[in-house]
């Protein structure tokens, strides 16, 4: 499993935050309207009441746009030295969307790139930041999460349909001391391909095109197994989550917020019963949003410090599981931010 932390001089520090939810609003009865199943399947499987998804001809830019340009007032910045991008439903299959998202925050000519990784894509993003930093490549750089899975997933597709909601949520890292409240700790990172057909949309890349196959409608879309991702999440995130905690010196009861990535409340209670921390220490954000993907972690991160479930100082971790495979966790103190 690699790893990364910040320099012992120079850390990433968190000066800013935003989010964005599309407007429309689907319940679990909307879902249960068009498709066999129900709002009690779904809260007791999953947790999940509500979901957004964006309206047609809104593309994930948009949503990063608009979650940038919140994270950026958030930090007091108008401009960055880097944007980065962490989605797995960009607007095109190519170019990036990240330079398009720079250029519409007034940021063009600023290196702005993509991380694909799926669900764990926000936390990939925070170590790439924190290298740009820890290395002076960077002063400031604004990591955005965003995904529109409206967009990919078989509307029919009941075990993924009830599941997915699209969002985006954006921080601003700057460098600065790693005693400071909002410096990064070290960030644990692994992958597994040999898990690549666990979460995966078939149709679309190379292996189709040049194979000259047509795609089938179940190809073209999103497809997860289910109960596999389930296992295997708990396992990778309880597991880096303890990696984490291990090497900032960190033990259980010293962890003030959990923030896991927002797939299913079974999900985010296991990691907990395997940490032995009490679940009122979970950041819970999926009842209203659902499992956002990219924007997940930064969405619930909005999310608690609205609430006031984070106070400056408190020792947060941050974990995630999704598609590669790829998992990661990251420990951080929150800092104290102008929303
Ligand atoms: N509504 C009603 N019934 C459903 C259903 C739905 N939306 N989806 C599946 N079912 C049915 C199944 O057909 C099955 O019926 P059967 O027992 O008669 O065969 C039963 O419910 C159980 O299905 P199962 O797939 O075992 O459900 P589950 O408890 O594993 O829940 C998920 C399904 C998808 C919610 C769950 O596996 C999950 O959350 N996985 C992780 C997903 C995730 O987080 N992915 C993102 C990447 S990190």
């Amino acid at each position: 499993m690699r790893t990364s932390r910040t320099s012992d001089t120079r850390a990433a520090v968190v000066c800013g935050l935003g989010s964005a939810l599309p407007g429309r609003l689907v319940t679990n009865d909307d879902l249960a309207a068009d498709m066999d199943t129900s709002d009690e399947w779904i809260r007791t499987r999953t947790g999940i009441r509500t979901r957004h998804f964006v309206e047609p001809g809104t593309a994930t830019s948009d949503l990063a746009v608009a979650a940038g340009a919140q994270a950026l007032g958030s930090a007091g910045l108008s401009t960055v030295d880097t944007v980065l991008l962490a989605t797995t439903t960009p607007d095109r299959p190519c170019p990036a969307t990240a330079p398009l998202v720079a250029h519409r925050l007034g940021l063009t000519g600023r290196p702005a790139f993509d991380v694909s990784a799926v669900c764990t894509g926000f936390l990939y993003g925070l170590s790439v930041a924190a290298g740009l930093i820890a290395s002076g490549s960077a002063e400031h750089v604004l990591l955005i999460g965003a995904d529109t899975f409206s967009t990919i997933v078989d509307p029919q597709d009941r075990a993924s349909a009830v599941v997915f909601g699209d969002g985006a949520g954006a921080v601003v890292l700057r460098a600065g001391a790693p005693e400071e409240h909002g410096a990064l700790g070290p960030v644990e990172l692994g992958s597994d391909g040999s898990l690549a057909d666990l979460i995966t949309v078939r149709a679309g890349g190379s292996e189709q095109r040049s194979a000259g196959r047509r795609p089938t409608r179940a190809d073209a879309h999103f497809a997860m197994a289910g109960q596999d991702v389930f296992a295997h999440a708990v396992t990778r995130m309880a597991e880096a989550t303890r990696t984490v905690m291990n090497r900032v010196g960190w033990k259980t009861g010293d962890v003030d917020r959990l923030v896991g990535h927002q797939a299913n409340l079974r999900i985010l209670h296991a990691v907990a019963e395997q940490l032995d921390m009490e679940r009122e220490r979970l950041v819970v954000h999926l009842d209203r949003v659902g499992n956002t993907a990219a924007a997940s972690i930064p969405l619930a991160l909005s999310h608690a410090c609205a609430a006031e479930e984070l106070a400056p100082g408190a020792r947060v971790v941050l974990t995630a599981f999704g598609g590669g495979a790829t998992w990661g966790a990251a420990a951080l103190t929150w800092p104290s931010l102008d929303r």
